[in-house]
């Protein structure tokens, strides 16, 4: 008999990685292997993502791939994530050879709804509005030996007007302080030296919880767990980051000098059409803070080019406070129509060729920027986590990060994954550093 197989395909963002972790750990306890394609698999499952509307036309394209696979050998298909929570009965009635539709709050239910699945024969959709397992209480099959991903928080209370999320992650959970310390404590026995804290919006963590613990007692506490040697954290909403966070940072050995701080907008008017709850002063002085506070800090930030609306004056506000900060590092995004969002019937959408050049402006300057803040590095003797050893031009090369989070490669020197390095940066692109071990 073949052996039970299941193949696995994750979209979106890490708190999306985190589950598909367990998606992977449940069905490896309930018996199956995992594989490298479809084609070989009894079981596929897409872990989708709803961010942007891409996502939406490379979902039902990838569900018309699978089709003749399933037609082929008989393939099982699952589909999870916040796509799934987003369209939820429309997955099956756009593409009614899915056999399961799953989502966010009741991942713990994937091997059971496959094996109903199996004796029904017909499509089961299942979703949860309250969580009744976490997913950080499930088994987990981690993709690295030494950095995990650990969930603070579920959800999100705020209402940006351009983003989804809320609407398909639901409100705001965080996990009690203890229970996220003991995963910690299990992963360090386990082997794991680095973790990241996740959560939609960590700086309101502890809010709906007894004794209303504050991020920043939780970075302490994670730093004082013995092993733990680098801490990062995503993300942080710049209208609820403020000092005791900053100082957290500068205090705790292990919380790394790293600051994702998305930004959006420079322009005061479309960060209100955003309900951002900040302004570009404020924005800017918590930037000033943080860089005051947290020495060698490197700030990376999200930015939406073409919100309803924007102006060409307000873009180059966008432009001017990218140039003020100097980010080490930014992912930049056209805007994306999200329905259900309040953005999306919002009059004056930006035209696409406008979209389109302003983001290029956007782009070629912060590639600039970070070109220029990589090459700053360029001498300096950095200390890197070795993450992967590959060959390149016949060499065997291996890949590190500091702990600014940025990759730096270097000639593999019998390094394996999870190792401290200390490397001396020889060169800088605006993408990654290279560098000779010290
Ligand atoms: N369109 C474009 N970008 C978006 N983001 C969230 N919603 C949208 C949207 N509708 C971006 C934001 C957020 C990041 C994760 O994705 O910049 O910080
Ligand atoms: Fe992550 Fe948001 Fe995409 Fe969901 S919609 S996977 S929360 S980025």
């Amino acid at each position: 008999m073949k052996t039970r197989s299941f193949y696995l395909e994750t979209h979106g963002c890490q708190m999306n990685e985190h589950d598909s972790e367990r998606m992977a750990g449940l069905m490896e306890v309930a018996g199956y292997v995992r594989v490298d394609s479809a084609e070989d698999a009894e079981v596929a499952i897409l872990n989708t993502c709803a961010i942007r509307e891409n996502a939406d036309n490379k979902l039902y394209g990838h569900l018309g791939r699978l089709k003749p696979i399933k037609q082929r050998t008989g393939l099982k298909i699952a589909v999870g994530g916040c796509q799934a929570e987003k369209d939820r009965d429309g997955v099956v009635e756009r593409a009614p050879w899915v056999d399961v539709v799953f989502g966010t709050r009741n991942i713990d239910a994937l091997p059971r709804l496959i094996g109903l699945v199996e004796q029904a024969g017909v499509p089961i959709v299942e979703f949860a509005e309250q969580f009744e397992v976490y997913p950080s209480s499930l088994p987990a099959r981690r993709e690295s030996p030494f950095h995990a991903w650990v969930a603070i928080q579920y959800g999100c209370n705020n209402a940006c007007t351009f983003c989804i999320v809320p609407s398909v992650r639901g409100r705001e959970v965080s996990r009690p302080t203890g229970e996220i310390l003991g995963e910690v404590r299990r992963l360090v026995d386990d082997g794991i030296t680095e973790v990241s804290l996740l959560g939609q919006n960590v700086n309101s963590y502890g809010r709906d919880l007894t004794g209303r613990p504050i991020f920043s007692e939780l970075l302490r506490a994670v730093n004082d767990v013995p092993g733990v040697r680098r801490i990062r954290y995503t993300s942080p909403h710049p209208k609820d980051f403020k000092e005791d966070t900053a100082l957290a940072m500068a205090e705790c050995d292990a919380v790394c000098e790293h600051l994702h701080f998305p930004m959006q907008s420079g322009s005061d008017s479309v960060l209100r059409r955003m309900k951002r709850a900040y302004s570009r002063t404020s924005y800017l002085e918590k930037v000033a803070m943080a860089r005051e506070i947290v020495p060698g800090l490197a700030l990376t930030t999200d930015i939406i080019v073409g919100f309803p609306g924007e102006m060409e004056d307000e873009f180059a506000d966008t432009l001017s406070l990218v140039e003020e900060v100097r980010f080490d590092s930014a992912y930049m995004f056209q805007y994306s129509k999200r329905p259900g969002t309040d953005a999306a019937t919002m009059e004056d959408q930006v035209a696409k060729p406008v979209v389109q050049e302003r983001f290029d402006r956007l782009l070629a300057t912060q590639t600039q920027i970070s070109l220029e803040r990589n090459a700053e590095l360029v001498g300096a003797e950095v200390e890197i986590t070795i993450e992967r050893t590959s060959s390149k031009n016949d060499a065997e090369r291996s890949t590190g990060r500091t702990r600014t989070n940025k990759l730096v490669h270097v000639p593999a020197n019998g390094w394996s994954p999870g190792d401290s390095a200390s490397v001396r940066v020889s060169a800088a692109s605006a993408h990654h550093l290279s560098g000779q071990p010290t």
